[in-house]
């Protein structure tokens, strides 16, 4: 049964939207285990547009579940991420002009500089996952960097037309697999929503999905504790036959 880790850097967009206080994304962080989150996720990014290194050093000291951070594989961020020392860290690809996170690492290509910040953070005992494709190529990479954990990166699956869905699942079940064959521990996440997840979190060998976009939006209609309660409901009970409709009327099943 997949856990939940919940992304709040769309909380930190809106704040930075008017560089204010509110709302704070620690206050949120609270909010979102209070509904069952598992662990609480935030992107550091280069830029600083959205989560700032205070909200990160709030989070170590009140996030009572795990806390993940997300940065980029440079020498600044590994300084903050040794001195913060959160549960686990994603290494994520990171460009400035993007709007979001848009494709995976290429692990194969930069084997000897990950390889040796991967070395470096877990011998400080922080976990850490690398955030790639579902692709073989890249899974054979994140082992010869000794990761332990990685992130699928299931954007092309929340993408796809309907028609291309069926077959972008396949691909996330068969390199979940094949991370697993391979000794590493798997996540997934981004793009995910009320509507896909399912599907996803049935696959087995899963162990935890990263969702921020969809669960802010929603807590805006019903708030974040119970956005939260909602797509835990989802992903430990997801319907075997729901495959790509979700509910009919954007409402999960209470059960
Ligand atoms: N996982 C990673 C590595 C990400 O970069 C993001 C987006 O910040 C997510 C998961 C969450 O994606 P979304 O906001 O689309 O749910």
């Amino acid at each position: 049964m997949a856990s939940l880790g919940v992304n709040i850097d769309h909380i930190a967009n809106v704040r930075q939207a008017r560089r204010t206080v509110e709302p704070d994304p620690v206050t949120y962080a609270l909010l979102a285990e209070l509904g069952g989150a598992d662990g609480i996720t935030v992107h550091l990014r280069e830029d600083r547009r959205h989560i700032q290194d205070r909200d990160v050093e709030l989070l170590r000291a009140t996030v009572r579940t795990r806390l993940n951070l997300e940065m980029a594989a440079t020498d600044a961020m590994e300084t903050i991420a040794l001195r913060i020392r959160p549960d686990m860290v994603t290494l994520v690809p990171e460009r400035r002009e993007e709007v979001t996170t848009e494709g995976g690492l290429d692990v194969g290509s930069q084997i000897a500089s990950l390889g040796a910040m991967v070395g470096r953070l877990q011998d400080e005992g922080i976990g850490v996952s690398l955030f790639v494709d579902p692709d073989p190529v890249q899974l054979d990479a994140c082992c010869t960097c000794g990761a332990r954990w990685v992130e699928l990166h299931t954007g092309r699956y929340a993408e796809a037309r309907w028609a291309d869905q069926a077959a972008e699942l396949d691909r996330l079940g068969e390199a979940t697999a094949l991370a697993r064959q391979l000794g590493l521990r798997v996540n997934a996440g981004h793009g995910l929503t009320y509507q896909n997840v399912e599907p996803v979190a049935a696959l087995p060998g899963l162990e935890e999905l990263n969702i921020g976009h969809s669960i802010v939006a929603r807590a805006l209609a019903v708030g974040l504790s119970q956005a939260v309660r909602e797509m835990r409901i989802l992903i430990q009970n997801p319907r075997q036959d729901a495959l790509f409709g979700g509910p009919a009327d954007g409402v999960p099943p209470s059960s």
